[in-house]
């Protein structure tokens, strides 16, 4: 059955002629509107806690470019602060946490978790009462093992090497971990439906690194588990995975978790993605976001390849990964024409 919201339609199976169309990160510092809101609501966890300049840089995008659809202004790392870990975005320098360790597991508080987000799920009450009948509303969380990463770690970091020793030197405080992160992480997935998410996405945005028992263990099950308590609640619940790195372990991560859309980095290519992948899964990606920096002919002719490599199957036009702070508006603009065949 047709939503009438063509990004939904093709989450849940539908091929379009051409690919609708968001863009991971689309309300960000590359927009002066949210610069000048980001500026006005004091610090970045700020902005994430108020529903209404939340709900107005999530709409900022979407006045802008005819994107297909809006995504919850948050971030992964709330899930962190909402379980009492201490949890600061500086300047310049990213997240930072007090890192957990075996003795400070036992002070976070799961049953308290999705209380102190309900003012993330009030703001998407107000976007979904602001936005156009034919737009996607997409809600969103971190995976345990990418949110896990910057918990143990306390920031990002290019190898996750504080995380990997820690799974492997306590790894039973390290499951309890993750199993703290998927019950909340699920628990939040479906209050975001209830509060109008039309569909959800899981960014594993660390899915590299690992061997393959450990991106099995770390991946590809606590997102299956993921998936599954959120259908328990809501059956087919459209929910996209987004294992970025994933490489050799793309299609067993699709088939275990039973993601109703894959995610793909930009690292990814075309032809593997078709001959590795089911044909009736629907996929989402994948323009290097440098690509959209640098604009002109390469990135019309790498947007109009994309495109065609994923012509036989639901295709979801993104990036590969979050745009950046120096794309300029204009090649977003274009993009999004070119998307929709302009
Ligand atoms: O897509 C959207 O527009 C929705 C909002 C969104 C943000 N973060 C806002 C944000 C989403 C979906 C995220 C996801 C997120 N956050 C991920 C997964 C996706 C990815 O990019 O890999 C990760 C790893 C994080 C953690 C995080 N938050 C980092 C590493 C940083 C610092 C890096 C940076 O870009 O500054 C943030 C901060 C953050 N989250 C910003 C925004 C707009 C920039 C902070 C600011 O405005 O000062």
């Amino acid at each position: 059955m047709r939503s009438g919201k063509p990004l939904l339609d093709t989450a849940l199976g539908m091929r379009q002629e051409r690919p609708p169309i968001w863009i991971m990160r689309q309300a960000g510092r590359y927009l002066p509107e949210y610069r000048e809101v980001r500026e006005k609501a004091g610090s970045f966890l700020d902005l994430c806690y108020s529903p209404a300049l939340a709900t107005e840089v999530t709409l900022q995008p979407l006045r802008r470019f005819d994107l297909d659809a809006a995504i919850l202004f948050s971030d992964i790392l709330v899930i962190p602060h909402a379980l009492g870990q201490n949890v600061r975005f500086a300047p310049g320098e990213g997240p930072i946490l007090d890192p957990i360790d075996e003795n400070s597991l036992a002070t976070l508080k799961p049953e308290k978790a999705l209380d102190n987000l309900d003012k993330v799920l009030e703001a998407l009450d107000r976007i979904k009462l602001a936005l156009g009948e034919n737009k996607t509303l997409i809600g969103f969380c971190g995976a345990p093992w990418t949110v896990a990463t910057y918990m143990i770690g306390g920031r990002g970091s290019p190898d996750q090497a504080a995380a990997r020793l820690f799974a492997l030197e306590h790894p039973e405080t390290f499951a309890a971990l993750i199993d703290i992160l998927v019950e909340v992480s699920a628990q939040y997935l479906v209050a975001q439906f209830r509060a109008g998410a039309d569909m959800v996405q899981i960014f594993e945005s660390w899915a590299l690194n690992l061997d393959e028992d450990a991106f099995r263990s770390h991946v590809i099950e606590p997102n299956r588990r993921i998936v599954e308590r959120v259908r328990s609640f809501i059956p087919d619940a459209p929910i996209t995975g987004f294992p970025r790195g994933a490489a050799g372990m793309l299609a067993e991560y699709a088939e275990k978790t039973k993601v109703s859309v894959l995610g793909l980095d930009f690292a990814t290519p075309l032809a593997f993605a078709s001959s590795n992948l089911p044909k009736t899964l629907p996929v989402q990606g994948n323009l290097d976001p440098l690509r959209l920096v640098a604009g002109g002919k390469q990135m019309e002719d790498r947007a109009e390849e994309i495109i065609e490599g994923f012509s036989d199957r639901p295709h979801i036009f993104n990036l590969g990964h979050g745009i950046v702070p120096q794309t300029p508006i204009a090649h977003v603009s274009r993009l999004v024409d070119i998307v929709h065949g302009r």
